[in-house]
C-alpha cells in the first residue's frame, strides 16, 4: 500500500498554477461524443478520473488521443454499451448517457460508481431523459434508456443538480424542439460545457443561470475548446497556505468563482488578494472561527468542505460546518480527530472546537476531498504523517505532492513511485 509521507510545520510559500478543472473537463470530455466531428479539447487535467473518462470514450467507439497540449476526440462511429469495469470507477461515467441517448436513440450505462460521500442518486437524470420522450429499464443495475426521437420538454430538477443539469442539457441539444431547465445548477463547469457545445453548433442559452434554454439542432461538429481553471484545486492550495502559516499565490485562477470560499477565508482573518488570475493568500495568526454552510453555486462549495474543516480545527474558537448537499461526508473526521483535532459531528453538521497544534499520525482517504483535507491537516501538524488511500486523491489532483514540494512543503510518495511500478 503506498502512502504520501509529510512532515509538517513549514509555512507553505511562493506560487502554484492551477490545472484544468476536473468537473469541467469530465462533462466536456463526454460532450465530445455528441459530435460527429473532431474536437480538439485543452487544458484538460492528467489524473486518474479522466483517464477513466479517456478510457469510456474509447470503449464506446470514440478515437481518443492525448499530447501533453491537447485531447483530441473523434466520434463518428459511436455504439451505446458502456462496459461495467470503467462506468463502476466514478460517478461521472454517467454523463454518457445523454450524449449516447441523443446520438444513438439508445444508451446501456451500468450505475455508477464513485467518492464514498453518502447516496448518490441519478433518478433527476433518468426523469429528463423520460420527459424528452425515452424510456428507461433498470435491469440488475444496468441503466437502459431506448429514444429513437427525443423531443424537447420543461424540465424542472427538484434539486440543482449538477450532473443532472448537464446530462440533460447534452440531451437536448439534439432533441427535436426547446427544452427548458428550471432549477438548473449555476456552476461554473456547466457554463463551461455550455460553451464547449455552442462552439459545437448547439444553441444554449442561459447556463449560469438557473433557467437553462436548449433548442435542438439536427447535429453537431466538432469544436476547440480550453478547459476552465479548476477552482477546487485553487482552494485547496489556498487553504493549506493559510493552515501552515505560509503566504501562497495560486496562478490560474478564475477568482470570481472562488467568492464564497475567500469571504469565508477574509471572515478567518487571512488578508487576501485577488488579481485578474490570480490570488495571493497570506497567513500568520490562526483562523477566527466561523460558521460554514455548503450550498450550491454561488454557495460554499461542498468539495471545499473537508479541506475547510482541517483549516478550522486549528482555530481559536468553535466553527461549525453545516453539509447541506450530501448526507454523509464527513467520513474524514475520524482521521483528523486522530491527529488531535476536536470535532464532533451531529448530523448535517460538524462541531470543531480550534486546538493550537495538530500532531502528525497514520491516517487514511477515504474520498477525494476527504484526502485533501487529512494532507493539509498533516502540511500543518507537528511530526510526520502517513496518508494512505492516495487513490482517492489522485482522481482530482494532479501533481499534489510536486506542487506541494514546490511550495516548500516535507512530502513525498511512500514508496517512491519509480519504486512503485517495478515489476519482480
Ligand atoms: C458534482 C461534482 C462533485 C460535487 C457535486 C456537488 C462532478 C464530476 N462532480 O457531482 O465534485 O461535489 O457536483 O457540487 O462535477 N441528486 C439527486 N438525484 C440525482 C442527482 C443528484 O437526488 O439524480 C442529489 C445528490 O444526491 C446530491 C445533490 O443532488 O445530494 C447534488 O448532487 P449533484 O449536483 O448531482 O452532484 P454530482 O453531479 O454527482
Amino acid at each position: 500500500m503506498h502512502s504520501i509521507v509529510i512532515t509538517g510545520g513549514t509555512p507553505l510559500n511562493g506560487k502554484v498554477a492551477c490545472d484544468g478543472a476536473k468537473n469541467a473537463a469530465l462533462p466536456i470530455l463526454a460532450g465530445a461524443l455528441l459530435t460527429d466531428g473532431a474536437s480538439r479539447i485543452w487544458q484538460v487535467p492528467d489524473l486518474a478520473d479522466v483517464h477513466t473518462m479517456l478510457d469510456l470514450l474509447s470503449s464506446v467507439g470514440a478515437h481518443v488521443e492525448r499530447s501533453d497540449e491537447c485531447v483530441y476526440v473523434e466520434a463518428s462511429q459511436l455504439t451505446p454499451h458502456v462496459p461495467y469495469e470503467l462506468a463502476r470507477m466514478m460517478r461521472a461515467s454517467f454523463l454518457i448517457m445523454g450524449p449516447l441517448l441523443a446520438r444513438l436513440g439508445e444508451a446501456f450505462v451500468p450505475l455508477p460508481g464513485g467518492c464514498a460521500i453518502g447516496r448518490r442518486p441519478v433518478d433527476l437524470h433518468l426523469k429528463g431523459f423520460e420527459a424528452m420522450g425515452a424510456t428507461i429499464h433498470m435491469d440488475k443495475g444496468n441503466i437502459q434508456a431506448v429514444a429513437p426521437h427525443l423531443h424537447g420538454a420543461d424540465i424542472y430538477l427538484d434539486v440543482p443538480s449538477v450532473g443532472a443539469t448537464e446530462n440533460i442539457m447534452m440531451a437536448a441539444c439534439m432533441a427535436e424542439g426547446t427544452t427548458i431547465i428550471d432549477n438548473a445548477a449555476q456552476e461554473p463547469e456547466i457554463v463551461d460545457l455550455a460553451n464547449f457545445l455552442n462552439g459545437a453548433g448547439a444553441r444554449i442559452r442561459g447556463a449560469g443561470t438557473s433557467r437553462i434554454k436548449i433548442e435542438g439542432v439536427g447535429c453537431l461538429k466538432g469544436a476547440d475548446h480550453t478547459i476552465i481553471p479548476d477552482r477546487i484545486e485553487a482552494a485547496t492550495y489556498l487553504v493549506a497556505g493559510a493552515a501552515t502559516l505560509g503566504e501562497v499565490r495560486v496562478e490560474n485562477v478564475i477568482p470570481t468563482h472562488l467568492t464564497a470560499v475567500l469571504a469565508k477565508l477574509a471572515e478567518c482573518g487571512f488578508t487576501i488578494i485577488a488579481e485578474n488570475s490570480s490570488i495571493m493568500i497570506k497567513s500568520d495568526t490562526r483562523p477566527k472561527p466561523v460558521s460554514v454552510k455548503t450550498l450550491p453555486y454561488p454557495g460554499f462549495p461542498t468539495d471545499v468542505q473537508a479541506p475547510f474543516a482541517s483549516l478550522c480545527s486549528l482555530g481559536t474558537g468553535t466553527s461549525i460546518i453545516s453539509e447541506t448537499i450530501f448526507e454523509n461526508r464527513f467520513g474524514y473526521v475520524e482521521e483528523l480527530v486522530r491527529m488531535g483535532a476536536n470535532i464532533k459531528v451531529e448530523g448535517p453538521n460538524a462541531i470543531i472546537e480550534g486546538v493550537s497544534r495538530l500532531e502528525g499520525a497514520n491516517v487514511q482517504a477515504g474520498d477525494l476531498r476527504g484526502g485533501a483535507a487529512l494532507c493539509i491537516a498533516a502540511l500543518a501538524a507537528e511530526g510526520t504523517s502517513h496518508v494512505t488511500g492516495v487513490e482517492h486523491i489522485e482522481r482530482g489532483y494532479s501533481d499534489l505532492v510536486q506542487k506541494l514540494r514546490s511550495l516548500g512543503a516535507a512530502i513525498s510518495y511512500s514508496p517512491d513511485p519509480e519504486e512503485r511500478f517495478e515489476v519482480g
